[in-house]
């Protein structure tokens, strides 16, 4: 039903296929979640498209649907899932060896998650060092590489019966790439490809498939993947929705609850130390220098664009930033990880802050996927394509238009995500200012 903006929202009509790159500890977390959230043993906590409310028009109107009654959101009963991985282990044997959730859960669960078998991957050690797996494709080059998965995505949509599909990257952290000449127009990616160039990851691989497919993409870990021009013109002349990168959950979650409450009331930065004990597959992947370059880049930006120094050097110039993560078996999925943070306020008097978050990485990351399944497939059916700036919300890392700076402030996210929900059904925006409560 169209809203007064006259933004027609097609219906979310038969099956949505959800297509996992990677069957490890955050897919195999969040297909386990939906299947027991859909046997009604659990409830999916953590998840704003199956939780969350939005406030319509003015508060004294008493307007605050569930989003998902506000929305034509695809129902959990319609997902229907598929993944690749370097591994053969189907979902269920991925999950028991991932270790995130209680075995007694999965039992409950076999039967569902047995039948997901992973596909074979398109993966190439130079890019995730810790791992190697026999699950994997062979191909002439990457071209021929790219031609198979979109040979088998047809196969796997057609065999699945699914109406539309979304694709989301949850495999390992690839190793930093910075942007190459080769990644600026379609015409040099694809030439690239067939020259099995360096500068071509299987990430990228996996997305430009998808793009090639009709399929939107989301990038879960912080690889250059689909923020790349030639992908990023792809989508836009496919009509496809694209947006990245790296999940934000554990450390950086806070970081962006925190920062921006500190920046609100004035309050001086001299230093953020940031440290992590994990013990999964994807610690394993980041005691790779190389892989660990990816994820500080994309963890350490969040407070220099919370914070603005060059707007108020006064407070934040030249605060000092760090960030480690130190692999550390025994721990398995369950982080710890600590900040000190060093701040000051009146008259520049110093105090300090001390959090010891215990988290659990895949527990806080696979609500993340449902929503980010959920909304790309509800932007696709209502016409949007490109950077999906509005779902920033959900990543570390926000891809955004080239040359606009992101924004990592996690309420102005919020703010910006439920009035593009608004916008799209055509409701007021809410823009707080509120003097018509007082007129
Ligand atoms: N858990 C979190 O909170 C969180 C937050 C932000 C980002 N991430 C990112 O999400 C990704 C997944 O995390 P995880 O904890 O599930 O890791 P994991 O190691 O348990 O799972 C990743 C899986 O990807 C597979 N894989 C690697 N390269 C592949 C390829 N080319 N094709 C297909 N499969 C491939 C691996 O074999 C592995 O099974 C990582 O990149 C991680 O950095 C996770």
């Amino acid at each position: 039903m169209p809203g007064h903006n006259n933004i027609d929202i097609k219906p979310a009509e038969g099956k949505l296929g959800v297509l996992l790159v990677g069957l490890g500890a955050v897919s195999t977390t969040f297909i386990a979640g939906v299947e027991a959230v859909k046997k009604g043993f659990a409830k999916p906590i953590g998840s704003l498209t199956q939780m969350g409310t939005i406030r319509l028009g003015k508060r004294t109107d008493n307007r605050v649907p569930l989003i998902k009654d506000f929305l034509p959101l695809a129902d959990l009963k319609d997902l229907v899932f598929g993944a690749w991985d370097i591994f053969p282990e189907s979902a269920y044997d991925a999950a028991l060896n991932a270790g995130v959730l209680e075995k007694e859960l999965l039992v409950q669960l076999k039967e569902p998650l047995r039948k997901i078998k992973p596909m074979k991957a398109v993966f190439d050690q130079s890019y995730v060092k810790r791992l190697s797996g026999t699950n994997v494709k062979t191909g002439k080059n990457k071209f021929e590489l790219a031609h198979q998965l979109i040979d088998e995505i047809a196969d796997w949509r057609k065999k699945n019966k699914c109406s539309r599909v979304v694709m989301i990257w949850a495999a390992s952290t690839e190793v930093f790439l910075k942007q190459h000449p080769v990644h600026k127009t379609l015409e040099t990616f694809e030439k690239a490809m067939r020259e099995n160039h360096k500068a071509i990851a299987p990430s990228m691989i996996y997305a430009y498939a998808a793009l090639k497919s009709g399929i939107p993409f989301a990038n879960g870990a912080p690889n250059l993947t689909v923020d790349i021009p030639a992908l990023m013109t792809l989508a836009d002349k496919n009509k496809l929705s694209i947006c990245g990168k790296d999940f934000k959950t554990g450390q950086t979650l806070m970081k962006t609850i925190i920062a921006p409450g500190l920046k609100s009331r004035m309050l001086g930065l001299h230093g953020w130390y940031s440290t992590n004990i994990l013990g999964n597959r994807d610690g394993e992947v980041l005691d790779d220098p190389d892989s660990f370059k990816t994820k500080e880049e994309s963890k350490l930006s969040v407070l220099e664009y919370i914070l603005q120094p060059e707007v108020y050097p006064d407070l934040y110039k030249d605060f000092s930033h760090v960030v480690r993560i130190n692999y550390y078996p025994p721990r398995g999925d369950n982080k710890e990880g600590w900040d000190n943070i060093d701040i000051f306020g009146w008259l520049g008097y110093p105090m300090q802050i001390k959090i010891d978050f215990l988290c659990r990485d895949s527990i806080l990351a696979a609500p993340i996927v449902l929503d980010l399944a959920l909304f790309l497939d509800l932007a696709q059916r209502a016409g949007m394509k490109g950077v999906q700036e509005w779902l920033s919300f959900y990543f570390k890392s926000p891809q955004t238009a080239p040359g606009l700076y992101p924004e990592h402030d996690i309420f102005i996210q919020l703010m910006k995500l439920k009035n593009t929900l608004r916008h799209l059904r055509g409701e007021d925006l809410i823009t707080h200012l509120g003097l018509e409560y007082y007129d």
